[in-house]
């Protein structure tokens, strides 16, 4: 049966096509700037098994290919973006798990992973039950690298393009201040390893923080 939260869950509204031309146009340029981060954290870290929360299309997972992941669990509560993934990456990347879930009621395996990426995807879930969820997955050392959207007076919380079916996401992104998203971290035993701010041409603003489990707290 379907979970009733899935039959509302804006994402489902939006189509691959719109997602990835909203992502990846020239205003928002979202797609390109994600890839580079996804790929500079895999080339650093070279972990053998990863978890890409909110994978959506598998934007990035090109870095992956004849890299040294064994095992790479792709999320997402979106069917059709899955599948134009397993489209493009089913063939290459051995060991690649696409699942179809909201992650609510997804679960791994304690202490299985050795890195769990989240890029713009904390925006829509309750990032205190999700970090303690992720440090049950991770290995001791492992890593969560985050990206957040944050706040700019300038441009919406959604950009504005032609795909205006992303104005479904509106009433349900909750921006996560990073200061508040650290001191999360640090209450789950994570220590921070680096963060950082990036402004993209739209005038958008990110930042990227990237966190070693150390071992779970009391
Ligand atoms: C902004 S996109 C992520 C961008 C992507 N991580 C990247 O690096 O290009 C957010 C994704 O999270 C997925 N998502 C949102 N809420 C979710 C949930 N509760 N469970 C699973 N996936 C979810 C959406 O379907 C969407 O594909």
């Amino acid at each position: 049966m379907k979970n009733r939260r899935d039959t509302v869950n804006p994402w489902l509204s939006i189509s691959a096509a719109d997602y990835e031309g909203h992502m990846g146009s020239p205003g928002v340029r979202q797609l390109e700037f994600l890839s580079r981060v996804f790929g500079g954290l895999m080339r650093e870290f070279e972990p053998e098994s990863v978890v890409v929360l909110g994978c959506a299309t598998g934007n990035g997972f090109e870095h992956i290919e004849g890299g040294r992941v064994r095992r790479l669990v792709g999320l997402d509560i979106n069917p059709e973006y899955l599948d134009v993934c397993r489209t493009r990456y089913g063939e290459n990347i051995p060991g690649l798990e696409l699942v179809r879930a909201n992650f609510v009621s997804f679960d791994l395996e304690a202490a299985s992973i050795d890195f769990v990426h989240a890029a713009l995807f904390f925006e829509y879930v309750d990032p205190a039950a999700a970090v303690e969820k992720i440090s049950r997955w991770l290995k001791p050392l492992g890593i969560l690298a985050v990206v957040l959207q944050l706040p700019n007076d300038s441009c919406g919380t959604v950009s504005e393009t032609v795909f205006t079916s992303l104005k479904a996401l509106e009433p349900t992104i909750r921006l996560v201040d990073p200061a508040l998203f650290a001191r999360l971290v640090r209450e789950h035993g994570f220590s921070e390893l680096r963060s950082a701010r990036e402004t993209l041409a739209s005038g958008k603003e990110f930042f990227l923080g990237v966190y070693r489990f150390e071992s779970a707290q009391g």
